[in-house]
């Protein structure tokens, strides 16, 4: 008998269409959630992303292509991920699995239609059976693995990373669904009785079935209720996407995408722009660009920044990770006034959410800016925030200080200039 399973083998009619139906609300949620977070993007200064996608094609590509290259390398592949030793190879698993699992499911859903249009274009049978149920079942113990260890992890509670009760929901929902959907996999074993390579080639839910020990009904029974479990979380989970920490997922790879950072480089400010709306620099989050905005979103608080930025180090009053928590704070209070009609409630960004002091901590180094995963540029909205308080004369400390030294003594340690040449003298050879 040719190997192969029916996709909805056990679940009755009524059931399957309450499946759709729950599907759609799910997908339903997951667009509206999102659509909430693009709303709060938009109060950002335009990017004119239409303009991305006017012209011929191969005028399109052009602008598209550095774009694409990035998030193929960067989020595809997992580049920026590499380097956080356990976290990587777990965070890899996790991915490697879920990506897995996610076309699993499209590829089983498109010949589960193909083979309602018509018998013969049913192909999840024979050799692609085998291959399919291997490949899905072995990485979905990656899956698995990676979940556990970042479960592990959230009980040790590193202090670099953020923490958030939905965490919990993200990780367990993660692992209900895993051992969820190996469990209907062993009580489908259990009332197909498959035989030969057809049973061998899911060998999880083989073993599994050897410790279930259920007779035919009993195995359909439970099979059925699993079935619906199984399936509520994964509705659970694709609705929950844009209100947690998952969110990361579209917002990385579409902050990948629109970044134009380039180290070492600031964003001109022009006389125009300065005359138009008269301030340099940032003052409240709508000063900023949409993608920058989009940024923020992108944010899962892996604390990577925090863990190499030599201000934190050195316990000055700055960590990155906490700037663009603090922004992203700022955006969702400015568009909860506005949507008030409340534009006195528009949180300021210097003092009520940023300190003047965190700014002038940052050495400018870059080193946040490199490692985040999802390439945030911590320091531009560092720098430019800086520029607003230098415009508004609202300098203070040691940068005020260093300044007016420079002004007097053109070195920042306020020296004469009669001393300029003292540090030659250690390096006169002694007669
Ligand atoms: C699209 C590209 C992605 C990038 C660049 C990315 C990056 C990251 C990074 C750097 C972390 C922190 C890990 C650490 O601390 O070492 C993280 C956490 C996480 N990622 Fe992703 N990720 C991506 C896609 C995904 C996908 C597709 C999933 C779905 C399984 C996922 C699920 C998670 C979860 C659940 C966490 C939190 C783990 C915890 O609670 O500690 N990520 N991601
Ligand atoms: S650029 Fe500033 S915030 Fe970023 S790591 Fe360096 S000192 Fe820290
Ligand atoms: S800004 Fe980037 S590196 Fe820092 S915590 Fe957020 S995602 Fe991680």
């Amino acid at each position: 008998m040719t190997p192969t399973r029916e996709t909805f083998g056990n679940i009755p009619l009524s059931s399957q269409l309450a499946f759709y139906a729950l599907a759609a609300a799910s997908v339903a949620i997951f667009c509206w959630g999102v659509w909430r977070r693009v709303k709060l993007w938009q109060l950002g200064t335009s990017i004119n992303a239409r303009d991305l996608l006017a012209g011929s094609v191969a005028a399109v590509w052009q602008k598209l292509r550095g774009g694409a290259k990035r998030v193929a390398i960067d989020a595809g592949a997992q580049k920026r991920v590499f380097g956080h030793g356990v976290g990587t190879v777990a965070h890899v698993s996790m991915y490697v699995g879920f990506m897995a699992l996610f076309v699993g499911t499209v590829l089983l859903e498109a010949d589960n239609v193909l083979s309602h249009l018509h018998h013969a274009l049913k192909f999840h049978e024979g050799t692609y059976y085998i291959v399919y149920e291997f490949t899905l079942d072995v990485l979905g113990v990656l899956f698995l693995v990676g979940t556990l260890f970042f479960l592990a992890r959230r009980m040790v509670k590193p202090p670099s990373l953020g923490h958030r009760a939905t965490d919990w929901y993200v990780l367990l929902a993660f692992l209900a669904i895993g051992v969820t959907g190996y469990v209907v996999e062993a009580l489908r074993i259990l009332w197909q009785q498959p035989t030969g390579i057809g049973a061998d080639c899911s060998p999880v839910g083989l073993w599994l079935a050897g410790w279930l020990h259920l007779g035919e009904a009993e195995a359909r029974h439970s099979h059925f209720i699993v079935w619906w479990i199984h399936s509520f979380l994964v509705f659970g989970f694709i609705a929950s996407i844009p209100f947690t920490r998952l969110f990361h997922f579209i917002a990385g790879p579409a902050n990948i995408f629109l970044t134009k950072t380039v180290l070492g480089v600031m964003p001109p400010v022009t006389m125009e722009e300065v005359e138009a709306t008269g301030r340099v620099g940032p003052a409240d989050i709508r000063h900023f660009s949409q993608q920058q905005l989009l940024s923020l979103d992108a944010c899962m608080e892996c604390g990577r920044c925090e863990e190499v930025c030599p201000a934190f180090a050195t316990a000055k009053p700055l960590s990155p990770k906490r700037v663009v928590q603090d922004l992203k704070g700022a955006m969702e209070k400015t568009a909860a006034a506005l949507t008030a009609g409340k534009e006195a409630d528009v949180p300021p960004l210097h003092g009520a959410t940023i300190a003047p002091e965190t700014l002038w901590s940052c050495t400018a180094c870059s080193a946040c800016v490199n490692t985040c995963p999802v390439r945030i540029d911590q320091l531009t909205f560092i720098l430019t925030l800086r520029r607003h308080l230098v415009a508004e004369g609202a300098l203070s400390g040691t940068a005020a200080t260093a300044l007016r030294r420079m002004q007097s003594n053109a070195n920042p340690w306020g020296l004469p200039a009669a001393e300029r040449t003292n540090w030659t003298d250690a390096l006169t050879p002694k007669s």
